[in-house]
């Protein structure tokens, strides 16, 4: 088991720009990290789950992209980042304007590294640890929720889906990056904006990511 997330995070990643949103810089494995070597058999013999807040996915790069240029979709509101992994989408929110953002993770580690990307961006975030899926989102506490590369995995996807359509249904605007994952239900959503985001074969079939902005509107 690993006794210090936080030095086992700065050990394992290099503090790099993102490539599709630079004005951010987050911990992350790279090609001269011994974390993009291990393999989740490896991995998981060290107690740790795939390290989903490692890198900065190519549906969060495109929000975060698509946030900072419009930063008016979140100015002065209150976010909550779902499942934020590194904290790239929650940075972007505090960074274009809003009031509060709270960022939400069920993993630990991801919790400690939102901690840290949020310190070496000089951004205070609210972290929210546990499964925020079991209770709908509180209308009266947020304004606009966000949720970058979610639909990856058809349990997920479905729980997320229904969730985030309470949020809306509720008032809430609801924003979702996304480059085309399996189980992201299109026929759901409005395509607000396409990215071509910069991502690595090792993680997906591309070196660039054709990826969406998508709202998800109330019915
Ligand atoms: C593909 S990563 C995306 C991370 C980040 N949003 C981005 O775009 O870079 C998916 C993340 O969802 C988190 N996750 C899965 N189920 C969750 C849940 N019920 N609540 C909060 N986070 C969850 C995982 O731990 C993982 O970090």
């Amino acid at each position: 088991m690993i006794a210090d997330p936080a030095a086992f995070i700065r050990a394992n990643t290099r503090l790099l720009p993102v490539p599709h949103a630079p004005e951010i810089r987050l911990h992350l494995a790279d090609e001269a990290t011994a974390l993009w070597e291990k393999t989740e058999e490896e991995l998981g013999a060290l107690g740790l789950p795939p390290p989903y807040w490692a890198f900065a996915w190519a549906g969060g790069q495109a929000l975060a992209r698509h946030i900072l240029d419009r930063p008016a979709i979140v100015r002065g509101k209150r976010v909550l980042d779902f499942a934020s992994g590194s904290g790239l989408v929650a940075i972007a929110a505090m960074q274009a304007g809003a009031s509060r953002v709270a960022a939400t993770e069920i993993d630990g580690f991801a919790l400690t590294a939102i901690e840290i990307n949020a310190v070496a961006n000089g951004i205070v975030l609210e972290i929210l640890s546990g499964d925020v899926l079991e209770r709908p989102v509180d209308p009266a506490a947020w304004d606009v929720v966000l949720a970058g590369d979610v639909c990856y995995e058809r349990p997920m996807a479905e729980r997320v889906i229904l969730w985030l359509e309470a949020a809306a249904a509720a008032g809430i605007e609801v924003l979702l990056g996304d480059p085309g994952r399996s189980y992201l239900p299109k026929h759901r959503l409005e395509r607000l904006a396409e990215y071509s985001v910069p991502t690595t074969r090792a993680l997906e079939d591309a070196e660039i990511k054709r990826t969406s902005v998508w709202a998800l509107r109330a019915r």
